[in-house]
């Protein structure tokens, strides 16, 4: 399908549309400068709304969401090229509002991720998963969806969102669809623009890193963790160097790390910075001796 998908810029038109669009409505938020990795979530979104349902995409960068020192001024816009993706997938309609849309005056209520927020991502980006769940909560009362698609490659923000959606009674169905690497296994990324070329080259160490700890994840946590060490620590030393941030192997329900002694399904995830842009990316695996 390619056909041009309808663009509502206002909360008002949004209503209009909205109020057009066959059932099940299934919302892929977004903010924009889509790549090949927002395709998986589109995908996801098109195969759940069946042959007659409908993708509805939010386009918002959402200053919430960055830190003060972060690149929201920076951040890609590029609603033209980003229209056309939405076609290609079979997108029906597309929301992209401007920030006053979206924030008519400061939000003093916002919502508290709780204990999952405050560690990984949360630690690293202070009050970037209360901006997350802020905005995607009001997304979710604006377009009203029968369900949304978020990636497996912010997979902490993906279970924070289905926990909001659940303890907050939300009633929208939250599915994960996987994360899609580039041919070079690098997570595809917006932020991946940013990089040079000698620096998205060390950042190839990110998925070897996991690639390594994936292949002797049977040996147990810790024979997985030092193997993912060992490429993390070449690539500290490499020009231009990975700054690693966290690389922690966690209870993929929970999130919380697991310890040496741990069998069963695991995630590892990581974030390193290299030169000015910071990356993330994960995997998951079954940790330990399968019986
Ligand atoms: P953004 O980074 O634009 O990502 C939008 C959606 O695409 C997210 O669910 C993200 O996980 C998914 N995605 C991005 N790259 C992917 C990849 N390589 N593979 C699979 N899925 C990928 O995430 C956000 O925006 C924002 O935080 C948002 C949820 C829109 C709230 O502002």
């Amino acid at each position: 399908m390619t056909a041009i998908p309808v663009l509502a810029r206002t909360r008002a038109g949004l209503a209009v549309v909205r109020g057009s669009l066959p059932g099940p409505v299934i919302l892929v938020p977004t903010m924009g400068a889509l790549h090949d990795g927002h395709r998986s979530p589109l995908r996801m979104a098109r195969h759940l709304a069946g042959p007659t349902g409908s993708v509805l995409v939010s386009i918002f960068v959402n200053p919430l969401q960055f830190g003060p020192l972060e690149d929201f001024d920076r951040y890609p816009r590029a609603l033209e090229r980003d229209m056309e993706i939405c076609a290609e997938e079979g997108v029906r309609a597309v929301f992209a509002p401007s920030r006053r849309e979206i924030y008519p005056t400061e939000p003093l209520v916002t919502v508290d991720p709780g204990p999952l927020g405050k560690v990984l991502e949360g630690r690293s980006r202070p009050g970037f998963f209360d901006g997350v769940l802020t905005v995607v909560l009001k997304l979710f009362e604006l377009t009203q969806p029968d369900a949304a698609v978020f990636g497996e490659k912010d997979a902490q923000q993906l279970a924070l969102i289905r926990q909001m959606s659940a303890d907050l009674d939300l009633g929208v169905q939250v599915a994960g669809a996987p994360l899609h690497r580039d041919s070079d296994g690098l997570a595809a990324s917006s932020r991946n623009s940013y990089l040079t070329e000698p620096e998205r080259k060390s950042a190839l160490a990110l998925s070897r890193a996991l690639d390594a700890a994936s292949s002797a994840a049977y040996a147990g946590p810790s024979r997985a963790l030092a193997a993912a060490r060992v490429v993390l620590d070449g690539a500290a030393m490499a020009s231009p160097a990975v700054q690693l941030d966290y690389l922690v192997l966690a209870n993929p329900d929970t999130f919380a790390e697991v310890g040496g002694d741990y069998i069963g399904p695991a995630i590892l995830l990581l974030a390193a910075r290299i030169g000015a842009t910071r990356l993330i990316d994960n995997t998951s695996f079954f940790v330990g001796a399968r019986s």
